[in-house]
């Protein structure tokens, strides 16, 4: 049955919802909604991810790579992961006066590609959006964010041809924020799509309440090696005491003793990073993230 709302079964119960902010024509509204609760996920993912990304474009022996950012939204990873950026530039971008001043969309789309213009890493991968978001991915594809746009739900439905042609040579998928309204179904779709030899790696930070198992279950089973920060990180503050409370039952069922995190009052995500097995063996993780 589709409601029409995302789908968030694999988070488990009481999750604050905010897809009313989801799909609009500027990303505004989205980060103020946001800001309280100091949403951290895409920049500390990203920090994480250019690093991998730089390690695998040198083992690769090419300057940039091909990615599909799944859950991609107002394009807050391609953001982080093309642009040399300070961390709070998503928040305070999408909060300045200067820009909020602008009369119209067309005038805040003219201020925030000269903003990005300004600030192109010296990599620029090719990013790939998925969303089923349409005004979200339009808006990050009219700045430059990404640069292909693909308004599709492989939760429910089989990719595009199109799609999949982007996936067979796709060398890495990432995502931030998603992980929960998408998971094993769109990803083992996007694996299987890649050509023979060619499997991506997949970069993501689920939130500890996110039931992964499935997801961790069929990346096994498509020869993949799947590891997990032993540090978590803040996600985002919970948006009340009964979205705590129902994390905290979560993770207890799932075994998790929390050791006083997410009693701060924040979700907590895990770096996820799954290779095929050879690659996971060739780059040992402790050797390209010892921060992790
Ligand atoms: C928390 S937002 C994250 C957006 C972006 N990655 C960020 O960090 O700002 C979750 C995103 O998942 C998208 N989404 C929800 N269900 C989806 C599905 N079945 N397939 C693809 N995207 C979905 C929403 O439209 C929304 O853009």
């Amino acid at each position: 049955m589709n409601s029409g709302r995302p789908d968030t079964s694999l988070w488990g119960p009481g999750k604050a919802m905010f897809d009313d902010v989801y799909n609009l024509s500027d990303p505004a509204a989205y980060w103020q909604r946001l800001a309280p609760l100091d949403y951290q996920t895409p920049e500390i993912a990203a920090g994480f991810y250019r690093s991998l990304l730089g390690s695998l474009a040198v083992a690769r022996g090419r300057g940039s790579l091909k990615l599909i950012d799944l859950c991609s939204g107002y394009g807050a990873l391609p953001m982080m992961l093309n642009h040399d950026l300070q961390p709070g530039t998503l928040h305070r971008l999408y909060t300045d006066p200067k820009r909020a001043a602008q009369p119209d969309d067309a005038g805040r789309i003219a201020y925030d590609r000269n903003m990005l213009q300004r600030r192109k890493a010296a990599a620029q991968h090719r990013i790939a959006g998925v969303d089923v978001a349409e005004n979200a991915l339009r808006y990050s594809r009219t700045v430059g964010l990404i640069e292909r746009a693909f308004v599709e739900d492989l939760e429910n439905d089989a990719p595009s041809a199109e799609l999949a042609r982007w996936a067979a040579d796709t060398d890495v998928i990432v995502e931030a924020g998603g992980m929960g309204y998408v998971g094993e179904a769109t990803i083992s779709k996007l694996i299987s799509a890649a050509e023979d030899g060619r499997k991506p790696w997949v970069l993501s930070m689920p939130v500890r309440t996110v039931d992964t198992h499935g997801l961790e279950e069929m990346l096994a089973d498509h020869g993949y090696a799947v590891e997990h920060s032993s540090k978590t990180f803040r996600h985002r503050r919970f948006h009340d005491q009964s979205e705590q409370t129902a994390a905290l039952d979560r993770l207890a069922d799932f075994g998790i003793d929390t050791g006083g995190a997410e009693i701060d009052g924040f979700y907590r995500a895990r770096l996820l990073v799954a290779r095929p097995t050879a690659e996971a063996a060739a780059w040992p993780i402790q050797a390209l993230l010892p921060a992790a």
